[in-house]
This record gives structure tokens, sequence and C-alpha cells, in this order.
């Protein structure tokens, strides 16, 4: 199949698209956060092509996208008063809920689970394109299962040129790690998947949140939380502590074993660059940690950049788990399959 990649702000592209959509094909699209792989949430065989082309195991249910709150009812059977709250807070953005199914979402999409995921992107082409299609969007990230989510266009080519028909092409994403799923089916709220949303906002709005327990390392069953996933062909290795120099000692000690026989990659903040310059090392500055925001945006795009050069190993460095730190901590943590290498 050949992939069409074409410009997401041109009006006709985004009906060319919608078109796609409604004769039940699969198109990537452009969000806030990252591509996503978009078809009819309420078309099972279109559902049942995004897995194929993602290779995505059935067990791990997909995001329904909507464009309005009139969208709602067509995904969830009910909603609850702090549902509105968080809503009227948060979106359109990053803020995906799990609330209960609708009918018309057909058990493909939940994978056979009585909720749903439900969020509103922040994305002009994404609003456009779901308005157009006149139906939700179910999508997930554009990238073949278990990679590091695409944030550009070249991203989604990698993983499903040749697998897809149409690629709206938004430019690089603006947020770059995907959007809080939040569990609403349970109380107190549970954070399961940290995101675009910070934990810190969720309190200005919920009296209590919890973080899925997975999150910091312990099993956790629950569908989409795998102890290894976003993770680049590299082996991860994420160094943490208390103290700065002190994990930076002991990765540099890794590193001079790890480069006999490897080529090795070191991904850190700028701040640190400087400890690893050497010339048998791959190195990617990835922003400053005073500017996490930036870390989130470059996060994953940096994770390809080193599996592109062909290194073997990426040693890498936790983040402070505060704000959209705790998103990036732990995408790092799910790429080095969950094993942190705690230096005191
Ligand atoms: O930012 C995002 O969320 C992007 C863009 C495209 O919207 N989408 C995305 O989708 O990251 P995906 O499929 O890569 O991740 C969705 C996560 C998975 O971990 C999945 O297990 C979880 O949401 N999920 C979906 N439905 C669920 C449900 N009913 N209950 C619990 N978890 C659910
Ligand atoms: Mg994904």
């Amino acid at each position: 199949m050949q992939t069409q990649i074409v410009n997401a702000n041109l009006g006709e592209n985004i009906k060319l698209a919608a078109d796609v959509i409604r004769r039940g094909g699969l198109v990537a699209f452009p969000t806030e956060t990252v591509y996503g792989l978009g078809a009819d949430a309420t078309n099972k065989t279109a559902v049942a092509k995004i897995f194929a082309a993602k290779g995505r195991p059935t067990f791990d249910p997909i995001i329904v996208h909507v464009a309005s709150m009139e969208m709602l009812p067509s995904v969830v059977s009910a909603i609850p008063e702090v549902a509105w709250h968080l809503m009227n807070a948060f979106w359109p953005g990053p803020l995906t809920l799990i609330l209960t199914k609708s009918d018309k979402i057909p058990d493909i999409v939940t994978a056979g689970l009585t909720t749903v995921a439900v969020r509103m992107p922040q994305n002009e082409v994404a609003l456009a394109l779901i308005k157009e299609a006149e139906v939700p969007i179910a999508a997930p990230s554009a990238n073949s299962f278990g990679y590091p989510s695409p944030t550009r266009v070249e991203h989604v080519m990698a993983d499903l040129g040749g697998k897809i028909a149409l690629i709206l092409d938004g430019g690089a994403t603006q947020i770059g790690v995907e959007s809080t799923v939040l569990d609403l089916t349970c109380s107190p709220p549970v954070i399961l998947r940290p995101g675009g949303v910070s934990r810190e906002s969720l309190e200005g709005i919920l009296s209590e949140v919890s973080v899925c327990p997975g999150i910091e390392g312990e099993a956790f069953k629950s569908p989409g939380q795998m102890k290894q996933h976003y993770a680049p062909r590299a082996k991860v290795l994420l160094f943490g502590g208390k103290h700065r120099e002190k994990v930076i000692a002991a990765m540099r000690e890794r590193l001079k074993e790890l480069k006999i026989g490897n080529q090795v990659g070191v991904m850190v903040p700028q701040e640190e660059l400087y400890h690893f310059a050497d010339d048998d090392v791959v190195t990617i500055g990835l922003s400053s940690f005073f500017t996490m925001e930036e870390v989130a945006r470059e996060l994953f795009a940096a994770m390809r950049t080193l599996d592109d050069r062909g290194v073997d190993y990426i040693l890498t460095l936790a983040p402070p788990k505060e704000g959209i730190g705790l998103a990036v901590f732990d995408r790092l943590f799910k790429a080095s399959g969950s094993q942190l290498i705690e230096v005191d």
C-alpha cells in the first residue's frame, strides 16, 4: 500500500481524511500529545485494522476521541459530576477519562471492558477531522506497538509507512508525551498513566487522586500497564538517586565497561552532557531538567535518533517526578523494562 502524506492545514485534506475514516479506513493525524492512528470508533472492522497495522495485542484497549460534548452520549453511558469538573478544567487537552461505556462502542475498542477511555484533544487538525467525520475516532499512538510514540510525521512513516493509506502532516506535536489516563470508575480516581496533565493540576480539582503503583515499579495488572513499553531497540539503562554527582559517577563507571565491544548512547539534560564528552560515545542532550516541558517534547524523538545511530545501550538519567517530570520518568522507566538503577 502506498502511504500518502498530506498537509493538515488544508481544508480539502481534512475532508479527504474524514472520508477515509467514514469509509472504514485508517488515518494518522496529529494531536497535541503524539500522532494518533484513527478509525471510526463505532465501526469494529475499521478498529480491527488499527490492531493489525500496529501489531497491537487485542487485550490493550484504545482511547476514543471526541470533538464536542454532544458526542459523549455515543461513547459513554454515564457522566459523573467529577467528570464534568475535569472536562471543564482540562478539555480540550491531554486528559483521558475512563468512564462506563455506551453500547454504540464495539467491544474491540475497549478490549471487552465495560469501561471506555475518552478524551477531547487540543489540536485544531484533530478536532476538525473528528467534526468532519461526524463520528468519534478511536486512536492509539501511531507507532509500532511497544516502540516510542511518534511526535513527527517521519516517525509515523518509519513505523507505519506502507501499512496505512493516509497521514495528515501537522508538524511536530507540542507536548510530546501522551495524555494522562485517569480512571474515574474507582474511588479515589487513579492515574493509570501520567501524561500531559500533571498530578498536581488534577489535585486542584479532585480532593484525592492516587497514582497507579505500576509506575513505581511494582507489579500491576491493568490493560496497557506493560513492564516494557515505549522502548527503543537499544537497551535503556535508567539511573537515579538523591545525589546527582554519585549518579553521574555510577553512569560513567558503567559506560566505561559497556564501551568495550558496544556502541553506547548517553541521553541526559544539557547541563550534564559535559561529563560524557568522549569520542566513542553518542551523546544527545535533552534540553534541561529545569525546562521539563521541553524534555517531554524531545524525549521520544531522542530515543529514535539514538536507535537510528545504531547504539546497543542508552544510558539515561531519571528526572524529578514533579509536574510533567512524572510522565517523563514513567516513559523512561517503561523503556528500561521497569528497572531503575538506584545509586546512593
Ligand atoms: O495522548 C494520547 O493519549 C494518545 C493520542 C493519540 O491521543 N493516544 C495514546 O493511545 O497514547 P495509546 O493506545 O497508545 O494508549 C492508551 C492507553 C493504554 O495504556 C490503554 O491500555 C489505556 O490507555 N486504556 C484505554 N482504554 C482503557 C480502559 N477502558 N481502561 C483502562 N485503560 C485503558
Ligand atoms: Mg501507545
